[in-house]
């Protein structure tokens, strides 16, 4: 009897043991489903957290580059025989952190003053075009351009228009600049106007050679006004 209760006792033993390694096997089973939601949250959470925080740094990163090709481009194009207007045109590419072009013609202008007022008025009474010597590259990139150059007998040297008539403006912001001796811009804006059609034109500043020493300040405060950012 004593044996077959010890056998019982064992056989009861043996099953509730097992009853109770079945909990923990369910159990591990409830926790093998729930290791997937934490440890599918969690190796999803490492897996997906490089692959969620890709894919939106991927989009920040393929943004950036768009926003950045989206602000607002500049370019400073500019004609000078002495160097007064390239001295401004090098302060308002500095302080706006536009491209510089310098618009130079086939044929180089003489070194000799008197020969060049001649040659000027000249040209401007052939309305000649010179042809010049390079493009601006990517032309389509910029949406603001400012045109630089001299007061030659009262208008802008021929080569400027050559310059404008070379581009499409449509949709553009150009901004004249000008040195001279005392003529500012003369009549030039209206050529201006005229041969960089479709552009909106805004206002221009216009620098004397004795004016030049001021020429940073000048050119801040002008370009504040123009508030090309805002
Ligand atoms: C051919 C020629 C014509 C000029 N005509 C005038 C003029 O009509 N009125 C004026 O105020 N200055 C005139 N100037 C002076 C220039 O406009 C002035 O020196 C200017 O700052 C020169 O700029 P740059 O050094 O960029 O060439 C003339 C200069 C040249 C060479």
């Amino acid at each position: 009897m004593k044996k077959l209760f010890s056998v019982l006792l064992a056989i009861i033993l043996i099953f509730s043991l097992a009853a109770c390694s079945g909990g923990n096997t369910s159990s591990g089973e409830n926790a093998s489903s729930q290791p997937p939601v934490p440890s599918s949250t969690s190796s999803s959470a490492p897996s997906e957290t490089p692959d969620s925080s890709e894919t939106p740094d991927a989009d920040v990163s393929a943004s950036q580059p768009e926003t950045s090709g989206e602000e607002v481009k500049i370019l400073v194009a500019y004609f000078s025989w002495s160097g007064n207007t390239q001295q401004m045109a090098e302060i308002i590419a500095q302080q706006t952190g536009a491209d510089l072009f310098e618009i130079v013609t086939v044929t180089p202008y003489t070194d000799d003053y008197n020969e060049l007022l001649d040659i000027a008025r000249q040209e401007q009474s052939d309305g000649a075009r010179p042809e010049l010597n390079a493009q601006v590259e990517n032309w389509d990139s910029y949406d603001t351009v400012f045109i630089g150059y001299p007061n030659w007998w009262s208008d802008a040297p021929m080569a400027v228009y050559t310059f404008l008539e070379s581009y499409d403006f449509t949709g553009k912001t150009l901004i004249p600049f000008n040195t001279s001796a005392s003529g500012g811009f003369g009549r030039s804006l209206t050529g201006i106007e005229e041969s960089a059609a479709g552009a909106t034109i805004l206002e221009g500043l216009d620098l004397t050679e004795g004016g030049l020493g001021d020429a940073q300040s000048r050119v801040t405060a002008w370009l504040d006004s123009l508030d090309l950012n805002g």
